[in-house]
């Protein structure tokens, strides 16, 4: 992809043409500020906007046809996102380099972004699902279902949006359909996809713009589409992980709010959508030739996804495995929801298929909803 090319607003005559404003009839001030926003070097690191739209119209057209960056709010909307740095955008912000490269492997996380998208895309669902993965980061979730695609009945396929340009700028180099967006404003038209997930980093977005996520979730859905909104509840042993272990040591913190069942029923009883909640199990699971490289890539995986890397570099191996094994022990979550068979309460390594599995337990809760046909 091409670098950042100087900006600057382009000449604003009585009416400007450009893909996204040929044909509207705007003010002149309005103008100006879509001028100046399709000439900002600040939609993605690599692109301004007007380039981004091209290269999408040349490269993926579906996700063309649903883009909508001519919506009332759309300009302030592109205004706060230029001024937007996020914590994944790369290390030096916070932990964006370390997580991805912690993402090359997409399906660590695997058992739990099944169920999510066998939520989304039920049984009989259409032939394609569309579905919006909202916190896409750089495609995580795509990239691991379309290697797994055969566990599918339903074709599925993705638009990955993000906060984050360079998430976004490191989806499209996947090759995948990705947008730049706030969960709160998304520059996509009304109906057009088949399931919204918001999923693995809802905590993220402020509580004040959550009920206007799901709204905008319920906006882009067809009627008869699914809503799954994932995240950790605020008593679960996630949490206490986050708070505990990845606010103290990660350079950035982890200052967030995650969710109860209290405030997920609220959020889509506000958006006028019945809701179930259900319990998932979301394991961290990785595959080694040694019980000790299995741990090692646990290790790594958890240091580099939640930016403590440094800080486990300072404990032994064991250290870090006790320290896992403490913070990830569901025994009293587990008991709490009545038990779950076939679930272990703690971190384990065990022998499957020729090969050493580590396994590190955790739970969330799903928000799943339908909007009415
Ligand atoms: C924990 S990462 C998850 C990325 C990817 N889904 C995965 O599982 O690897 C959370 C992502 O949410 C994005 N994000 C945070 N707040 C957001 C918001 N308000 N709207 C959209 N994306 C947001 C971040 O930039 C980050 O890429």
């Amino acid at each position: 992809m091409s670098g950042v090319r100087p900006g600057g607003p382009a000449k604003c005559g009585a009416r400007v043409r450009h893909p996204f404003i040929e044909g509207t009839s705007l003010t002149r001030r309005q103008t100006v500020a879509c001028a100046e926003v399709l000439m900002s070097p600040s939609y993605l690191p690599s692109l301004v906007l007007r380039e981004y739209l091209h290269t999408v119209a040349t490269l993926h057209p579906q996700l063309r046809e649903v883009l909508d960056f001519e919506r009332p709010g759309a300009a302030a909307a592109l205004a706060e996102l230029a001024a937007t740095v996020s914590e994944f955008d790369t290390d030096s912000t916070g932990r964006g380099d370390s997580y991805r490269r912690a993402q090359r492997d997409t399906l660590v996380r695997w058992t739990g972004m099944r169920q999510l998208l066998e939520l989304a895309a039920p049984a009989g669902s259409e032939p394609v699902t569309l579905i919006l993965d909202v916190l896409g980061g750089d495609g995580t979730v795509a990239r691991a279902a379309s290697s797994q695609s055969a566990c599918f009945e339903s074709k599925l396929a993705f638009i990955t949006g993000d906060l984050s340009g360079h998430m976004v700028d490191k989806a499209l180099a996947h090759g995948l359909p990705a947008v730049r967006q706030a969960a709160h404003f998304l520059f996509l038209r009304d109906a057009s996809l088949d399931a919204v997930l918001l999923a693995y980093g809802t905590h993220h977005i402020p509580a004040r713009q959550r009920p206007l996520a799901v709204g905008e979730a319920a906006r882009v859905v067809r009627p008869g589409g699914r809503i799954v909104l994932h995240d950790f509840d605020e008593s679960s042993p996630m949490a206490g992980f986050f708070a505990e272990v990845v606010h103290s040591h990660a350079s950035g913190g982890h200052d967030y709010q995650h969710f109860s069942r209290a405030e997920l029923a609220s959020l889509f009883a506000q958006a006028d959508l019945p809701v179930r909640i259900v319990d998932l199990y979301d394991p961290l699971i990785v595959r080694a030739d040694t019980a000790q490289s299995a741990c090692a890539r646990i290790r790594d995986y958890v240091g580099d996804m939640y930016g403590v890397r440094e800080f486990f570099a300072t404990l032994s191996d064991d250290e870090v495995w006790r320290l896992l094994t403490h913070h990830f022990d569901h025994t009293g979550y587990l008991a709490a929801l009545g038990g779950r068979d076939g679930i272990p309460a703690r971190p384990v390594v065990y022998r499957a298929d020729g090969q050493f599995v580590a396994e590190v337990p955790r739970m969330a809760i799903v928000a799943v909803a339908t909007r009415a046909a």
